[in-house]
């Protein structure tokens, strides 16, 4: 067992990334009178850039969608590119924040596999494609808020978690599901240390999983995933804090009771289950109130929203909790 698990967010934040790394993708569609994010992107699997993210080992977005009507966005400057994909939280790679960028690529991701287990029909091995409908994949621009106080807003290319879940047809026993990720100590340096208890563990409870925002991502910015940002498939829980969105996952498992989860195992006063963006509950060593925007200048901040700016769709979830407790 583990003792001392709080010096991970403890690491001071890296400076933040250079200017010259941002854009505003908007601004450059608009001028360039691009559609979608897969024209910009160049995101035609065939395409080098398509072929860099997956290597061929994975179903990549395919060219031609068009992402522009996305009902899911926010209207704030997007992360740039080599943010997102150069500051990264994945600590089976390490704690460093270009740990994953530098070590990632030692994860393999052919022939992926997700085991499906518990209160379901659909149960058993399934290929990534039986489980995402490549066909209708969709851009949502959600920003992932952090635990450690900062955030990026980030082109996610997926499906709805709904979506996944309605194919494997949980029955009603299924109060929560529990997300196991990828765990490979040959491939994975950072699992070498006790950091957590690994394998990653985290859970919804189904109907936060069911909710319209919870969101299953194979892509970024009409790219497939790098492995840093969790390839081939990992979750989006745009409305917590980004420890939820568990990364590379191997093994969903539909259960009733409610799942610990790595961070509660590593320090249940810091990190509970629920972890809802809430600007009014302090973390207990830092605040909540506000956030850095990653790749924006050192200084660059903004005032943390409740439920991350997703209140009105998420709220009523946890109506008659007390959010303190609950956090
Ligand atoms: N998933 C796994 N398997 N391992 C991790 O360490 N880190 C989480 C989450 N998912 C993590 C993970 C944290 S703390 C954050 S903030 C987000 O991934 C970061 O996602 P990003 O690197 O794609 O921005």
């Amino acid at each position: 067992m583990i003792t001392r698990k709080s010096a991970p967010w403890q690491l001071p934040i890296e400076a933040a990334t250079p200017e010259h790394l941002f854009f505003n993708r908007r601004k450059i569609i608009k001028a360039a009178g691009v559609l979608g994010v897969g024209a910009l992107a160049g995101c035609n699997p065939s395409s080098g850039e398509a072929q860099t993210a997956s290597g061929g080992a994975y179903p990549a977005p395919e060219a031609d969608l068009d992402f522009s009507e996305s009902a899911y966005t926010v209207n704030d400057d997007l992360t740039s590119y080599d943010a997102v994909t150069g500051y990264n939280n994945f600590y089976e790679f390490g704690t460093g924040k270009d740990d994953p960028a530098r070590y990632a690529d030692e994860m393999t991701v052919t022939d992926w596999k997700v085991t499906v287990d518990g209160r379901a029909n659909n149960t058993g091995e399934f290929a990534l494609t039986d489980l995402v409908d490549y066909g209708a994949l969709e851009e949502r621009v959600y920003r992932l808020r952090c635990v450690e106080a900062w955030s990026m807003v980030v082109p996610w290319v997926g499906v709805p978690l709904s979506d996944v879940i309605a194919k494997l047809e949980p029955t009603d026993e299924a109060k929560y599901v529990k997300f196991e990720t990828y765990l490979n100590p040959e491939e994975m340096r950072g699992v070498r240390r006790n950091v957590l208890d690994w394998p990653y563990v985290e859970g919804l409870r189904m109907d936060e999983a069911m909710n319209e925002l919870a969101f299953v991502a194979v892509g970024v910015y009409g790219k497939a995933l790098p492995k840093q940002n969790g390839a081939p498939v990992r979750i989006v829980v745009p409305w917590k804090y980004g420890f939820k969105s568990a990364k590379s996952i191997a093994r969903i498992s539909f259960i009733s009771d409610q799942p610990r989860t790595a961070w509660q195992k590593a320090q249940a006063n810091e990190y509970g289950f629920y972890s809802n963006v809430n600007p009014t509950v302090s973390h207990p060593r830092w605040s909540q109130a506000s956030e850095r925007i990653i790749g924006a200048g050192p200084f660059a901040r903004r005032d943390t929203e409740m439920f991350n700016g997703y209140e009105d769709q998420v709220a009523h979830l946890y109506e008659g909790m007390d959010l303190s407790e609950n956090f």
